[in-house]
């Protein structure tokens, strides 16, 4: 894409609709209802998208318009004022349903803004996944075995490969790569949800000392492939993903959406094509951020902040007193 898009909205703007989410959701944890919290942060989330000064359209939403009511893939967003510049967006109003219905860590509210027509236009399929940090980026390949890319990464990271970490979905469909990751002498992060968050591990250094990941690899859902892309394009990683389609139908869905070739490994700056921010706010507490807090009249959140056209990259605290 030749242009850089007009000026990005206000990062308080922005993190108010995931922060607004995160709070609907949080009054949801732990009472073993992923639905609910899900639809609390939807609605929570259009609400808030209706005060941004914006035209901006949803690209990785809810779902197909017959499915979703509410931030359907195609819904417009924003306030659609006269003048105000045009976006892409592609939300995960609760990305770790289950581990909001379980009082788990790691539950976020995120969401990605670019340039319109930047976003790729994904079908809500899976998605053959790998993410890594800035030290390994251009070194992976989708198309290469488990062994060969942790190779590669131990070789750019120069580290043993007993030192690699790689963050795995804990699902019966990963069992071959989990045995090819152990043979390879690697060691695995097993993780019961959020392969977004896991992705982002791999670039965010704040804290590596508690947890660190040097790749994420497996199989997720292609909306939290686009996300990832996102925030991996602001951290200077690197991500590649592949549609993995399970049935005709679901081939069918992607032809409708433009796609051909059903077996194309995506480069992260083809998922996300310009410049991007990327937003996430914490529901519970995990290895990138705080949950929410509420405490007496006040609510307390934790929220990254990342732009790829200024290289913000940002954890910021908001408190907001309640009556
Ligand atoms: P939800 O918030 O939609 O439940 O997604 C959580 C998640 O773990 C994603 O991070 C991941 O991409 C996907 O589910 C994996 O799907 P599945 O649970 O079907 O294996």
């Amino acid at each position: 894409m030749s242009k850089e898009p007009s000026v990005f909205p206000v990062p308080s703007d922005i993190l108010q609709v995931t922060h607004s989410a995160a709070v609907a959701s949080f009054e949801y944890v732990g009472l073993g209802d992923r639905n609910a919290a899900d639809q609390a942060a939807v609605s929570a989330m259009r609400r808030a998208f209706q005060k941004l000064p914006i035209r901006a359209q949803v690209v990785i939403g809810e779902g197909e318009r017959d499915d979703a009511p509410m931030l359907y893939i195609g819904e417009k967003v924003g306030m659609w004022k006269e003048g105000q510049s045009e976006w892409d967006i592609a939300v995960d109003p609760l990305e770790g349903t289950n581990l909001c219905a379980k009082a788990l860590g790691g539950a976020l509210s995120v969401l990605a803004l670019s340039e319109k027509g930047s976003l790729f236009n994904s079908p809500d399929v899976y998605m053959e996944k790998i993410a890594c940090g800035p030290a390994a980026k251009g070194k992976v390949d989708l198309n290469c075995s488990a062994e060969d890319n942790l190779k590669a990464v131990s070789k750019a990271l120069n580290k043993d490969i007993s030192d690699v970490v790689v963050a795995v979905l804990d699902r019966p469909r990963h069992k071959k790569l989990i045995q090819s990751i152990y043979a390879a002498g690697a060691r695995i992060y097993l993780i019961e949800d959020g392969d977004l968050s896991a992705s982002i591990l791999t670039s965010w250094n704040e804290d590596k000392e508690s947890v660190s990941v040097d790749l994420m690899m497996g199989t997720g859902g292609a909306p939290e492939g686009v996300l990832s892309a996102s925030a991996l394009k602001c951290l200077n990683g690197d991500f590649q993903g592949r549609l993995v389609f399970q049935n005709e139908e679901e081939k069918k869905r992607a032809s409708k959406m433009g796609i051909r070739d059903f077996d194309k490994v995506y480069q992260m700056d083809e998922l996300v094509k310009s410049s991007v921010v990327f937003c996430a706010t914490g529901v519970t507490s995990g290895p990138l951020v705080r949950g929410v807090v509420k405490k007496d009249k006040e609510v307390k959140t934790e929220s990254l902040y990342m732009c790829s056209a200024t290289g913000a990259c940002t954890k910021t605290n908001t408190v907001h007193s309640f009556n």
